[in-house]
């Protein structure tokens, strides 16, 4: 199964709500949150009160990515708001087996997120016992961003880790995904597409969000 994760940060915040009710009638299979502190990442973007907000009136998934300092400290606030899916970087979460063990202690689904810079052996460790992993193809921070090409190549080898690993596991892609190149990452073994100005910087948020599922669910037939 393919799954596309719009990313709100692309969204217009004053009209955020009718935004989320798009694109969940466009098909959307999960909601994608990425939190920032001005630390870890140079922008700053929103906390658990926006997650909280949303879960009153959106039954889908919600997967925070947390682009912070300390998360650990922040996890059990974000699984209070709402949040179904969690993942944290292994850049600055040393202790990634706890951090872990933490998220999925609390009844989330645990990942392990990768930038672009950092070799894929780094995370090997944490396929064990991770339920997904995020694949950074810009370098986190900002929507918008071009696709880094090399990500594909990267994709391929992170399918084969985890294929040989562990199965279970999701392998979740973010960052300058358009139309155009889902059916790439497709074929190079992504399972969920995070995409945010490639469906929030429509006019109609509705139609683009259906045309990207409908082309996941077509390719995934193939
Ligand atoms: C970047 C974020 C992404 C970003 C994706 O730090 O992790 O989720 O919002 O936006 P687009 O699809 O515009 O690259
Ligand atoms: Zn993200």
């Amino acid at each position: 199964m393919k799954l596309l994760a719009p990313s709100i940060l692309s969204a217009d915040f004053w009209r955020l709500g009718e935004q989320v009710e798009a694109v969940v009638r466009g098909g959307a299979d999960i909601i994608h949150f990425d939190v920032m502190d001005g630390h870890f990442v140079p922008n700053i973007t929103f906390g658990p009160v926006l997650l909280e907000s949303i879960k009153r009136h959106c039954h889908l998934p919600l997967d925070a990515h947390l682009m912070i300092e300390n998360a650990d400290k922040y996890i059990p606030e974000f699984v209070k708001a709402g949040a179904d899916w969690i993942s944290v970087h292994i850049e600055n979460n040393p202790h990634i087996h706890r951090t872990l063990q933490l998220i999925k202690g609390l009844g989330a689904k645990a990942g392990v997120v990768i930038n672009p810079g950092t070799s894929l052996h780094v995370i090997e460790e944490a396929l064990y016992y991770a339920d997904f992993v995020l694949l950074m193809s810009v370098n986190p921070g900002f929507g918008g961003q071009k696709f880094i090409e090399r990500s594909v190549d990267r994709l391929r080898k992170l399918r084969q880790m985890v294929n040989s690993i562990n199965p279970n596991i999701l392998i979740e892609i973010d960052g300058g995904i358009k139309e155009d190149n889902v059916s790439d990452l497709v074929r190079a073994g992504a399972d969920v597409f995070v995409i945010g100005s490639g469906i929030f910087s429509y006019e109609d948020i509705e139609e683009q969000t259906r045309r990207i599922k409908k082309k996941l669910t077509a390719l995934e037939a193939v």
